[in-house]
């Protein structure tokens, strides 16, 4: 369907930091650019792009290639899809003939439905301002409201006829199938076979994603029909996530990168007055809590939101407490309330550009500080309800992840409030206790329902690992076999001669299990073997205390359950092969665990383009031995 030439027409032109800066904000670090990862939802940054090169590569998520495999994986589009849509950024003709209904089915699922989506798309354009219906109804709805051609047009508004079939019609006339119409929510089947188009009647807001292909519609009423809803929104497709969408991100990205910050709005018609009031960086929330997808959605482009509210004070209540998550997604949260009565449609339109942008800036606060001012008015001089306030402002302040950022706020709750700052930092700690001890328990019960799984997390993923205090637990375990079986037999020789070739280039991390290793090491290349009265006699206090601990056995099996049920447990020494050799590959596992942790900071503070490609191989190399003895050790780690 296209040729070879124009693909590598479109190779030639692309440019790999302008096609991946449409779906995140990249910064620049040296020759290259990072960010977060779109593709998970890493908190540090470890996205990179090689713009020497035409590569990215994702270190939290192991993908990587060029702009095509870019945009094939985020978007999910097929290879084909990935040269249209990078050929009609950069202009290059396709020199595609009109798709036939054969082309049509050939597709893949997806594109299919993008396609089809587009199709309704254009169709309820055209209906709007080509119609007769369309124009008296819908457009002079518009106009009513104030909407220009130029909103129109940048939000590719429409309108649906009030018939039953008139979309679906069109649409199979022209090769769309019945269940394609069906998987993209724009009919509804009845029983018996029967069908109708879900919109009717109604003016329709598509939702873009961050490509700017159509993936659902809003589509609002135009009466006053207190029987009927609303809106009618698209349902949930293969293309159409409700939770990772914010309304007018496509339209407002660059605006958000530019100013960076976004301001948060309820509905559709607030983001395009808003863009109609020379105000770019705004999504709408569509009316619903705030999900983690959707402020990761934010953060690829900021880490700051202005939330607009409006002003009636049992709105800004229920609001507050969806602010919470955002908190806690580790942005930064303003504040602007509206007067009573007005959101931000009819506000800026009441009060026109300049002055409504001037309004902005003048009461934007801190949402800490704004709620403060909150509940400190509402509770007045009542020691009860005042408690209760500074117990709800801490808690807000205890979801904000940065340790700097809290111990500011906690400053000023106590200017603001007149209370010891020693006391909010209880009540804060008591809190955060509380958490750390929920998730440790959580931990424990996922733990106990997978006990097979021993599981290893990969370094990479993203998450927060202690690597040295593993590679540690595995220190500590290989020093108490040496105490304690370093003459035992191990296949044709003795443990400590097995472990002493294992652990040659090993460097120990805790001093004391070192120092206890060093010493072992020392009397084996004299021929001795160190046993724990000898550090008694020659070891430091802190070595003989260790020594101690480790050399007074768990192991033992108890009497009671060997007498009782006839249940006995073999002695470590019995499965001490098999012990000696797992510690061994543990040991090496979590310290190259540990290495690439090391590789992959100093990656991030990298500025050069060689050292940049040296931790890069350093990374794959460390990759690669940690996938080996994984595999050894019977365990798969995520990619
Ligand atoms: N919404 C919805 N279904 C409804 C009502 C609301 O999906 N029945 C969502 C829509 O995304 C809407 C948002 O919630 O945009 C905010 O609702 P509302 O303020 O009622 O709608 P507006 O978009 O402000 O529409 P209008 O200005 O025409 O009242
Ligand atoms: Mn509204």
């Amino acid at each position: 369907m296209i040729s070879r030439e124009t693909i590598d027409e479109v190779r030639s032109r692309v440019d790999i930091v302008d096609v991946i800066g449409d779906f995140v904000t990249l910064k620049r670090s040296g020759q290259n650019y990072k960010a977060l990862s779109p593709f998970t939802n890493e908190k540090t940054a470890s996205f990179y792009v090689v713009p020497a090169k035409g590569i990215f590569k994702d270190f939290s998520s192991g993908k990587g290639g060029d702009s095509i495999t870019f945009v094939m994986e985020h978007e999910g589009m097929s290879y084909i899809e990935a040269i249209r849509y990078l050929g009609k950024k950069y202009g290059v003709d396709l020199k595609e003939e009109a798709r036939s209904s054969e082309e049509i089915y050939q597709q893949s699922d997806r594109d299919r439905l993008y396609a089809l989506m587009n199709y309704a798309k254009d169709y309820y354009k055209e209906s709007l301002t080509q119609s007769e219906e369309g124009q008296s109804i819908g457009l002079s709805y518009f106009r009513e409201r104030g909407f220009n051609d130029r909103t129109l047009e940048k939000f590719e508004l429409g309108y649906s006829f009030n018939e039953w079939d008139h979309l679906s019609k069109k649409a199979l006339g022209i090769g769309y199938t019945e269940e394609l119409l069906e998987k993209a929510g724009l009919i509804i089947k009845k029983e018996g076979g029967r069908f109708y188009d879900r919109f009717r009647g109604r003016v329709i807001f598509p939702v873009h994603n961050l490509s700017g292909k159509v993936i659902a519609f809003g589509a609002r009423i135009l009466t006053k029909d207190k029987d009927q809803p609303k809106y009618i929104n698209s349902p949930e497709t293969e293309i159409y996530h409700k939770s990772n969408v914010l309304y007018g991100m496509f339209q407002a990205k660059n605006a958000i990168r530019r100013e960076d910050f976004c301001y948060i709005v309820e509905g559709y018609t607030d983001v395009m007055s808003m863009h109609q009031s020379d105000v770019d960086n705004v999504v709408a929330s569509s009316g619903t809590a705030f999900t983690e997808e959707q402020i990761k959605l934010i953060r690829r482009f900021t880490e700051n939101v202005t939330v607009l509210f409006d002003g009636d004070a049992a709105g800004i209540k229920a609001a507050l407490r969806g602010i919470d998550l955002v908190l806690k997604g580790g942005l930064n949260v303003r504040v602007v309330l509206l007067p009573d009565g007005d959101d931000p449609d009819s506000f800026s339109k009441k009060m026109g550009s300049t002055e409504f942008k001037q309004y902005l800036k003048d009461h934007t606060k801190d949402f800490i500080s704004f709620k403060i001012d909150l509940l400190a008015a509402e509770s007045g001089h009542d020691p009860i309800k005042k408690a209760e306030a500074i117990r709800e402002i801490v808690t807000s302040i205890s979801l904000i992840p940065d340790p700097i950022k809290r111990s500011v706020y906690i400053q000023e709750t106590g200017q603001l409030l007149k209370i010891q700052e020693t006391v909010l930092l209880t009540e804060l700690n008591k809190i955060l206790i509380g958490e750390r001890q929920k998730d440790q328990q959580e931990k424990t019960r996922t733990n106990n329902r997978a006990p097979v799984a021993d599981i290893l997390p990969d370094v990479a993923t993203g998450s927060k690992l202690d690597t040295s205090g593993m590679v540690q637990v595995q220190e500590r375990e290989t020093i108490r076999l040496l105490l304690n079986y370093a003459e035992n037999a191990y296949d044709d020789k003795r443990l400590i001669d097995f472990m002493m070739a294992e652990l040659e280039d090993v460097e120990f991390v805790n001093p004391v299990y070192k120092e206890i290793y060093l010493v072992f090491r020392e009397g084996a290349e004299r021929g001795e073997v160190r046993d724990p009265l000898y550090f008694m006699e020659h070891g430091s206090t802190t070595a003989r205390n260790m020594v101690a601990e480790l050399t007074t056995s768990r192991y033992e099996t108890s009497k009671s359950w060997g007498e009782e049920f006839q249940i006995y447990f073999p002695h470590e020494r019995e499965i001490l092969h098999d012990v000696a050799y797992t510690n061994v590959l543990r040991l090496k596992f979590r310290m190259i665990q540990k290495l690439m942790e090391e590789n992959l900071q100093q990656m991030k503070v990298a500025v050069a383009e060689e050292d940049l490609e040296r931790h890069f191989t350093i990374h794959e190399q460390l990759k690669g031995a940690e996938k080996e003895l994984a595999v050894m050790l019977g365990i798969v780690v995520a990619k």
